[in-house]
């Protein structure tokens, strides 16, 4: 049992499924020794760094490998020149989520930060002074860097695999027969995943197979990738994955860097280690691709809407694709008898775009958003009312059943919360004591509930106590603690009595720790494992005449507080201990399978719900905007933990700041340079940045979704958040902003 993956001891203030229970990693964490991919130095270890692009798109003409060899700590240089070949043919996407990945294949640049060497030394200085002297010359090409200079094209699919192009009714014709229409466009930046922890992979080889201590949010779909490339079974790769410094979706992605360390490894016979910069992670490691939304709004006298057009415009690399599946946002929210959501591609030299913190519904959202408000706004209505009229009673086109009276409970009790009742229609009527003028916004959240399929191993032993293993990850969403929360539920335990391990490949596979479904995800496999190692369990006792449950096995038994009861008869139990004990066993193990039966999905539809209130308040002399306040009320089928729920949405809605009024990184048109490759210059929200927050859990019942009922909570905040508080900017200015993030010279005026 390795001390990374093991339950550490941590404060409890109650027990089982829908507790608050403080994180199992808490400690681990506050204390620092919670030990990330980098903390790793296996004995012989060796350095490695990379030299990236200071182009856009070019080629690369020369690079003084000499000077960087000649370097006394430099161990090798890896270039085009002599870069050993790998298995799989890196310019090939591996479906379902690789992106072709740069590994010095070639001496094209294709955009900046674009790996075009990698240097490995004997300490991580001689690492960086070599992969300097390298100084590569170039011959340029000018870069494609705007939304307006790129090349367009009608993409095959959106996101991963999503359609490009989705709809029902006749657009034109309802906004033909529409009393007002409302049109705009709206302008999404490039932004960066920015985790605290960077990427970063410790390589080993031992013969064909290899050790990588990563942060990886998708370890199963990652060992088969990566025994691609190298040619092994993926059973040779194992992935260690105990702590992941945030994720937001980078890092369920194979990228370049992370596969040429661990080709240096091997081609060097030592372990390796690799951790990008910070600077070196806007490029090669994925970002939120950059949109350009037009949204056309048809309503009719009552304010109904009578049509609904999204067109999103999506940036992606010149050599790869993933298109930001914004327009999609606007498919499941809206009654209108005819939406159509369509998406086209814009090819710029920039690296590939990828999954980052709702890929789609946060961009999409944000427009939709804003774009609903100004419908409201045409209408003379207060724009909670509009949503009141205007949300799906199901799924818009399919109408197939949806959870709306779990939204309707969202606008009523976030309204209540928030005080929306009080806000006057017209924009630039409130101001605060200090002068400030206050505006409040709202938007609708939405998320969908994807279930991956996921295994896992529950053994119950004869301590009474339990073992439950799944691979997943925890990248801060508290996944330890929710996923040993429903195992003890399942298995009769208290929550102390379940030992959890995860972030490991070599344990049943989890699934992908991302699109919100975790919890569901792996959830569903630990209780269906913990089914089975309860009904190995009642074999042993009700085939057993020593047994209280002897002959029990038509009636059933349940399990509760550490033993088998018989359901006809509660007081005739016993403990798991005696049953093991009796059988002379050490423990009995579980195993099973979870996936989503395919039949529930195509009969119903499932989404989390949410609505976000937002106050801010703007200095009317310097423009100056602060959001204040945020209330937002969720549904989100079962709760297992309240406290770690609360803190996702908190987590979303603080994204939604980020997105909303900071995060931008900022192309030289004339280069295609990020000029604020940094934490100082790539604006996120620190603590004075974050508004009080209040996260409302709206009790709901979702008996399709999965057997738990539980849904996703860890995106969902961040939509609904950004149109609520580009929303509240027009209702403390009247100014309407239509491009993220908005910026104070946006609201100045006379
Ligand atoms: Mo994510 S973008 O669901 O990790």
């Amino acid at each position: 049992m390795s001390p990374d993956t093991a339950s550490p001891q941590y404060r409890r203030h109650g027990s089982n499924a829908g507790q608050p229970i403080t994180r199992r990693d808490g400690v681990l964490k506050v204390t620092g020794r919670a030990t990330y991919a980098a903390d790793n130095h296996p004995e012989g270890m060796l350095y490695a760094v990379t030299a990236v692009s200071s182009i856009a798109r070019g080629r690369v003409t020369a690079l003084d490998v000499h000077a960087a060899r000649a370097h006394p700590g430099v161990v090798e240089v890896l270039t085009p020149a002599n870069r050993p070949p790998l298995a799989h043919d890196p310019d090939e996407k591996m479906p379902p989520f690789g992106f072709r990945v740069e590994v010095l294949q070639d001496d094209k640049v294709r955009y900046v930060n674009q790996p075009i060497a990698m240097v490995i030394a004997k300490t991580l200085e001689a690492a960086t002074e070599g992969a300097a002297l390298l100084s590569p010359q170039y011959e340029v090409e000018s870069a494609r860097t705007g939304l307006d200079n790129g090349d367009r094209y009608a993409p095959p699919a959106v996101g991963i695999g999503a359609p490009a192009r989705t709809g029902h009714g006749d657009v034109e014709a309802g906004l033909a027969a529409a009393a007002r229409v409302t049109e705009a466009d709206y302008v999404t930046p490039a932004q960066y995943h920015n985790a605290m922890e960077p990427h970063a992979v410790v390589a080993q080889w031992d013969g064909d197979h290899v050790t990588l201590d990563m942060p990886n949010q998708a370890l199963a779909l990652s060992c088969a990738a990566y025994g691609a490339y190298f040619g092994i079974p993926a059973e040779n790769v194992l992935i260690r994955s105990p702590f992941l410094g945030g994720g937001f979706g980078s890092k369920a992605i194979l990228n370049g860097p992370q596969i040429l360390a661990i080709l240096a490894a091997r081609m060097l016979g030592r372990p390796v280690k690799l951790a990008l910069t910070r600077a070196q992670m806007y490029g090669p490691v994925g970002h939120r691709g950059r949109t350009w939304q037009k949204l056309r709004i048809g309503t009719d006298e009552e304010g109904r809407l009578t049509a609904l057009h999204h067109h999103a415009v999506g940036a992606t690399s010149s050599f790869d694709e993933f298109i930001e599946p914004a327009a999609n946002a606007s498919l499941p929210l809206y009654a209108s008898p005819a939406i159509l959501a369509e998406h086209e591609a814009l090819r710029l030299d920039a690296g590939t775009p990828g999954p980052m913190r709702a890929p789609g519904e946060a961009s999409g959202s944000a427009a939709l958003e804003v774009a609903m408000d100004e419908a409201a706004e045409a209408c003379g209505m207060d724009p909670l009312e509009f949503r009141l009229v205007n949300y799906a009673e199901t799924e818009p086109g399919t109408g197939r059943p949806f959870s709306s009276k779990a939204l309707r409970e969202c606008y009523a009790e976030g309204a209540k919360r928030f005080g929306w009742s009080d806000r006057p229609l017209q924009p630039r009527s409130m101001r605060d004591d200090n002068g400030f003028l206050v505006g409040w916004g709202m938007g609708t959240a939405v998320f969908p509930c994807p279930h991956f399929p996921a295994e896992a191993r529950a053994t119950v032993r004869a301590d009474g106590t339990a073992l439950v293993e799944t691979g997943g990850a925890d990248m801060g969403q508290g996944a330890w603690t929710a996923l040993a929360q429903i195992a003890a539920e399942t298995l009769g335990l208290d929550v102390d009595q379940v030992e959890l391990h995860s972030g490991l490949s070599s344990l049943p596979d989890g699934g992908i720790a991302g699109g919100s479904g975790h919890t569901a995800s792996a959830g569903l496999a630990i209780h269906n494992a913990g089914e089975d190692a309860i009904a190995r369990l009642a074999e042993l006792a009700t085939a057993d005449p020593r047994s209280p449950l002897f002959g029990a096995g038509n009636v059933g038994v349940v399990a509760r507080s550490g033993r088998l009861h018989r359901s006809d008869d509660e007081g005739r139990s016993e403990t798991y201990a005696e049953i093991l004990l009796r059988a002379g066993r050490p423990e009995v193990v579980g195993m099973a399978k979870a996936a989503r039966d395919p039949d529930v999905a195509a009969a119903h539809s499932m989404y989390s719900h949410g609505a976000v209130f937002a106050e801010v308040k703007v200095d009317p002399d310097l423009g100056q905007i602060r959001a204040t306040r945020l209330v937002g009320a969720f549904a989100a089928g079962r709760i297992i933990n309240p406290r770690l729920v609360r803190s996702q949405y908190f987590g979303g809605m603080i994204w939604g700041v980020s997105f909303a009024l900071q995060e931008e990184a900022v192309t030289d048109p004339r280069t295609g340079r990020i000029m604020n490759a940094d934490l100082a210059e790539y604006h996120v929200p620190v603590n004075a940045d974050v508004p009080s927050l209040d996260a409302i859990l709206i009790p709901e019942h979702d008996a399709h979704v999965n057997p738990l009922g539980v849904k996703g909570v860890g995106e969902i905040g961040i939509t609904g958040t950004v149109g609520a508080i580009a929303n509240a900017v027009w209702h403390a200015t009247g100014v309407r902003v239509r491009r993220f993030p908005i910026r104070l010279e946006d609201v100045l005026v006379n």
